[in-house]
């Protein structure tokens, strides 16, 4: 099946004219602290069938996983590596480079667990820590629920995986309790596969030394918090049928 169809029919070439809609006014004003995938019209096809309301759960399920994988392959990039030699079986030395620390996942719950399997996919025995963080009725503030870490993931490098970033209140209040179980702001390294810009410039400006690696970056926020254009409630398509 081709990669942007799910009907089997051919996707013709696109268009030079045809420009992926991304980033578009922000794209100036970006924090240097934020990266976007590459926006190339395969990115762009991935995301018109996950924004779709009209496909169906295990396309969403298919696509988003594309998409999520990417985002890892691309949080991956930004950890540091130390020169390595290792012998090549023909007995000649390769001077390369290996990851410098031990990395770990942290996913928010619940729409976060669905990137587990895409880290999980490219980091063999990753270790993974969970935080759930819900309003509190009474204040309206993120308040944290619970959460589960390494022992050690002071001594990590954290990939943070939440898949929408719509006001940023709760990617802010899982980095500060991170923070409070010692892993410095630098180490921490957070993925989702869509941002709005007012989310993204609140979590840079109390972040700045914390990367984001973001998918795309949409218009902003509705009434209701979601982000429009956006996809809807990721976790009740990932999850419900
Ligand atoms: N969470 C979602 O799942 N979707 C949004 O648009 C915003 C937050």
């Amino acid at each position: 099946m081709s990669p942007s169809s799910t009907n089997g029919a051919p996707v013709p070439p696109p268009q030079p004219s045809l420009q992926p809609n991304a980033i578009s006014s922000v794209s100036n004003t970006l924090p240097s602290s934020v990266f976007t995938l590459p926006q190339t019209a395969q990115l762009e096809a991935l995301y018109t069938i996950i924004r779709d309301k009209d496909t169906l759960r295990g396309d969403f399920l298919f696509y988003s996983d594309r998409v999520i994988r990417l985002l890892v392959e691309e949080g991956l990039n930004h950890l540091p590596v130390v020169k390595k030699s290792v012998i090549t079986p023909t007995g000649s030395t390769y001077d390369g480079v290996g990851f410098e620390g031990k990395i770990c996942g942290v996913s928010i719950l619940r729409a976060g667990e669905a990137m587990e399997a895409g880290l999980r996919e490219v980091c063999r025995s990753v270790r993974i820590g969970k935080i759930l963080i819900q309003r509190d009725e009474e204040t309206m503030q993120p308040k944290l629920f619970y959460s589960k870490f390494p022992q050690d993931i002071a001594k990590r490098y954290v990939l943070l995986l939440d898949p929408m970033l719509a006001t940023g209140g709760s990617a802010i209040k899982a980095v500060d309790v991170l923070m409070e179980n010692g892993v410095p702001e630098d180490r921490i390294i957070f993925i989702n596969l869509i941002s709005s810009p007012e989310g993204l410039k609140t979590f840079c400006e109390k972040f700045p030394r914390l990367k984001v690696i973001t998918g795309w970056i949409d218009q902003g926020l509705n009434e209701k918090a979601y982000i429009i254009p956006g996809l809807g409630d990721f976790g009740e398509r990932r999850y419900c049928e």
